[in-house]
């Protein structure tokens, strides 16, 4: 019988809690703010005013304001600096990560004063918070809602560029990795964060992830949404760096065990049409096929995935999110959608998890974001890797060749690849897959279950937030 906490009226330690504007974080964290909340911890979500308004119009929203934990959580808007026609692609995430280092430091600061602020939570590339932390005297936790893999490549960048691997010497992207402790033998050029292809160390972005390096083992602890057993090796390294890590993943899981209340941090509004279609599937015959929040793909890349896919045989869901793919605003052309046969559903944005939980599904072409891959885990469903940007290119190697619960198609993108990975998963190797997914998904599980390493975790977190305030303020 889980055991469910109460939402009581709350005490006196409060978090601030400053997510990256994006649905992948944004997510992650609000997991967390909802698992501090239900142990009588006060949160404040500090979101952008953009994020706000995506909330509210996908009704969200609602769902945290109609929860509220007793009055525990609250959410805070502020402006990220850019106008409100600004796009806010992945394109433009350099700007936007500018702007919002510019703008928010000093509307920050002026609210952990003002609300007794115990101690911050912020996003791992978010160096400001160091000094607001350091200015004030509050304690200051990292969570790096990414991949361990991705931060300990991120941790390991200066000793690559005192190594003299990064920038890369020649365009040979097979050559592996030799000053990345842990990641020996495993990582390729290929495989690390895709800033370091043509890396330029005046660039902004990498002198901010530098920054990180040096700034986060200076902090409080670090905050992962990952659980010990599967990234054990990779721990055991990152341990001797930061010595107070709180792995508490899968978070979307633990928060379900401690609680039946149903919020959706989800940005856009979802489409459940594709739920009725997958219950008139066969068991496992579904691939579910989503490139998550940021993603962009042309139009030549997208029809080599869909005709991949047609021609593997099998049947596929596919999230085409509005703006997605350059010129086909106008949805999928009546004629492709005919040449399925009736085995393709498409849909503007899935429920996700639910999807991946669907008896019907039995594997996911994803774009490795870390909250699809931590859900697809969850749900025993085996990957096909298509990763796009930052920490997707760490992730996938992973899925492919450590954890090994699926196919890493980096750097392709071709239909004969599509069908071979899709028949592979699907047919070919498919118990195999689904035999290491379901274990490693019962890992995942009693992870967050009564005793398991991260439930203990998350409660040494919350005893320590609870008696930071009683610690002489100093950073
Ligand atoms: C961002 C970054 O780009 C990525 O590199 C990082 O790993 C996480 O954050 P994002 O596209 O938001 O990526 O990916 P992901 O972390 O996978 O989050 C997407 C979330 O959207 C998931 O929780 C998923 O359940 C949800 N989703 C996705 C839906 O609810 N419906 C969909 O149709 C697609």
């Amino acid at each position: 019988m889980k055991e469910k906490h109460n939402t009581h009226p709350v005490m006196d330690a409060h978090v601030l809690i400053f997510p990256l504007p994006l649905q992948g974080p944004i997510n992650s964290m609000l997991k967390l703010a909802e698992l501090l909340c239900l142990r009588q911890i006060n949160v404040t979500v500090v979101i952008t005013q953009h994020i706000q308004r995506r909330l509210f119009d996908s009704s969200a929203i609602q769902t945290y304001m109609e929860t509220n934990y007793g009055g525990a959580f609250r959410f805070e808007s502020i402006p990220d600096g850019l106008s409100e026609e600004h796009p806010r692609t992945i394109r433009e995430f350099s700007a936007l990560l500018a702007s919002l280092s510019a703008v928010a430091p000093p509307i920050l600061q002026q609210m952990v004063s003002v609300r007794e602020i115990s101690c911050i939570v912020a996003e791992g590339i978010f160096s400001f918070a160091s000094d607001i932390a350091g200015e004030i005297g509050v304690p200051l936790f990292y969570f790096d809602t990414y991949s361990a893999c991705a931060l300990w490549a991120n941790m390991c960048l200066p000793q690559l560029i005192q190594a003299g691997e990064l920038p890369f010497k020649d365009d040979n992207l097979d050559e592996t990795i030799r000053n990345a402790p842990g990641m020996e033998g495993i990582i390729r050029r290929r495989d690390l964060p895709s800033l370091c292809r043509g890396i330029d160390l005046e660039d902004p972005e990498i002198k901010l992830l530098l920054k990180q390096a040096h700034l986060m083992p200076l902090s409080q602890g670090i905050i992962l949404n990952t659980f010990h057993q599967l990234d054990s090796s990779l721990l055991s390294h990152m341990f001797k760096l930061f010595p107070n890590i709180y792995a508490i993943g899968p978070l979307h899981t633990l928060l379900q065990t401690q609680t039946s209340q149903n919020t959706s941090s989800s940005i856009l509004p979802e489409d459940r049409s594709c739920i009725s279609w997958l219950d008139k599937q066969p068991s496992k015959s579904v691939v579910y096929v989503s490139i998550g929040s940021l993603a962009l793909m042309t139009k030549d890349q997208f029809l080599e995935f869909w005709y991949g896919l047609v021609n593997s045989g099998s049947r596929f869901l596919l999230v085409q999110r509005p703006g997605s793919v350059a010129g086909l605003d106008d949805g999928i052309p009546e004629e492709l959608l005919e040449g399925a046969g009736g085995r393709g559903c498409v849909v503007s944005w899935a429920p996700q998890q639910e999807v991946l939980d669907h008896r019907a599904v039995g594997g996911f072409l994803t774009h490795c974001g870390w909250n699809s891959i931590l859900e697809s885990v969850v749900a025993g469903k085996p990957m096909i890797c298509w990763p796009h940007h930052f920490d997707q290119q760490v992730n996938s190697r992973y899925v492919g060749e450590v954890w090994k619960v699926g196919l890493d198609m980096k750097d392709s993108c071709d239909r004969v690849v599509v069908e071979k990975m899709v028949r592979e998963v699907m047919e070919l190797r498919k118990n195999e897959f689904l035999e290491r997914a379901r274990q490693q998904s019962e890992a995942a599980r009693s992870s967050v279950g009564e005793g398991g390493s991260s439930a203990k975790d998350l409660d040494r977190l919350i005893d320590d937030i609870k008696n930071m305030k009683l610690l002489p303020k100093h950073h």
